[in-house]
């Protein structure tokens, strides 16, 4: 109800027609696909409103009770209860949630515990590492010394041995734990082993994972890690932004990092709708809705196994999973483009071996428009049969769009 009310009822259609139809545009466009994107999701009516109030309208540099600026006194509540709801969320001492993004969040945390030059041990590019690990076109490869650890090629597995030899031969500053495309959990206690045997700190990514954390879906790094580093918009369902979280011992150290040191003025309207995200998480109807989330992707890596894709690591723990389209042979590339025009949108990813591309897909959002399992196992036939070339794009486009039609994420 309220987002297309908002804005048919808004001023921006009177006052900016072309603006208000791209909106609407980019609702249609969303409510009549299928977002398989794994790092995509729908919020929640209130997070959108939290994150078009005049909040939006307050400069607040600093920290709540330490501001640069006048007036904050309301925003300083609003920061200070998001702060409180992430930390009670993920056991965490402490919490910074002005982080504008998972990479500005992972900038702060480099600067926060490393110097330029220092070695960082993470997951290789090749094989599901971030940008913000090591990428050469990114400030993290420009200014660390990166050492890339990989996944087995015949299984899709992280050999954690090799992370303990890298760090044995390498001597990181910090071990990087968390990927793009990484489907199984990641076994914290043995990253923060390996790290402590080498002395160096350990940085858990978990950006992907971290609302399957929230709902009690996922193991919680925040034990294991010195500094957690995490967006709040994937499974989290909240708005496009990063936070961090960690134990006490750092947290002036992080607080540093982010402002003054990689930001200015903190967007409170974002803080705000994170703190609105957070209160949605911590309830049980979002655990409940974690849980289907790993269970669709089961099932839907499952039946796209069934359907002949080869499905890495043999399927997931997690909300997301990665598919070789080789088998029904096509590439990832030619199979993304393909999907696109059928309404089935979706990234390409890294595989364990070779240069080939494959499939990334995410249930995050699916579920959160009511999608099922049977649903799933619908979306797997129509993909394969696109791939394969034995349903007509146009016709998978049609039934996509009646699929969408009855799981509106925004009803009404
Ligand atoms: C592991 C990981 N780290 C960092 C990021 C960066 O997040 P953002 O796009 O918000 O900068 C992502 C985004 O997908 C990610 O998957």
């Amino acid at each position: 109800m309220p987002v297309t009310q908002t804005l048919e009822a808004d001023v921006l259609r009177r006052q900016d027609p072309e603006l208000a139809e791209i909106l609407l545009g980019e609702l249609d466009r969303q409510s009549t696909t299928l977002q398989l994107i794994a790092a995509e999701n729908f919020t929640s009516p209130a997070v959108l409103a939290a994150l078009g109030s005049p909040l939006a309208n307050k400069y607040a540099e600093g920290y709540p009770g330490a501001r640069h600026h006048g007036g904050c006194e309301i925003v300083d509540v609003a920061e200070r209860v998001a702060i409180d709801r992430a930390r009670s969320l993920f056991g965490a001492d402490h919490a910074n949630v002005q982080s504008h993004s998972g990479s500005s969040a992972v900038l702060a945390a480099y600067a926060a515990l490393l110097r330029p030059g220092d070695t960082v041990l993470a997951m290789g590019l090749a094989f599901g590492g971030h940008l913000t690990h090591g990428s050469p076109a990114n400030f993290s490869g420009r200014w660390f010394d990166f050492v890339g650890y990989g996944v087995e090629a015949d299984t899709g597995l992280i050999d954690y041995e090799q992370v303990r030899a890298l760090a044995r031969t390498h001597r990181p500053k910090a071990v990087v734990c968390g990927s793009i495309s990484y489907p199984r959990h990641i076994d914290y206690a043995a990253f923060r082993e390996i790290a402590d045997e080498v002395g160096a700190y350990l940085i858990a990514d978990a950006a992907h994972p971290i609302g399957l954390v929230a709902g009690g879906a996922a193991p919680n790094p925040v034990p294991y890690a010195d500094v957690v580093c995490a967006t709040t918009h994937k499974v989290l369902r909240g708005p496009r932004g990063g936070m961090i979280l960690c134990g006490a011992e750092l947290a002036e150290r992080v607080d540093r990092a982010v402002f003054p040191f990689t930001q200015g003025g903190a967007q409170m309207h974002t803080i705000a709708a994170k703190a609105v995200a957070f209160g949605e998480a911590a309830t049980p109807a979002f655990r409940a809705y974690a849980h289907q989330v790993v269970a669709h992707a089961r099932t839907l890596a499952a039946a796209l196994e069934a359907e002949g894709l080869a499905i890495t690591t043999g399927g997931t723990d997690t909300h997301l999973l990665t598919a070789d389209p080789a088998p029904l042979g096509v590439e990832g590339r030619t199979a993304r483009g393909r999907l696109a025009a059928a309404g089935m949108v979706l990234d390409t990813c890294a595989l364990p071996h070779g240069d080939a591309r494959g499939l990334r897909l995410g249930t995050a959002a699916l579920t959160t428009q009511g999608m099922g399992d049977a649903e799933m196992e619908r979306i797997a036939v129509l993909f394969a049969g696109v791939l394969r070339d034995d349903i007509d794009g146009r016709q998978a486009r049609e039934e996509v769009r009646e699929l969408t039609g009855r799981f509106p994420p925004y009803p009404g």
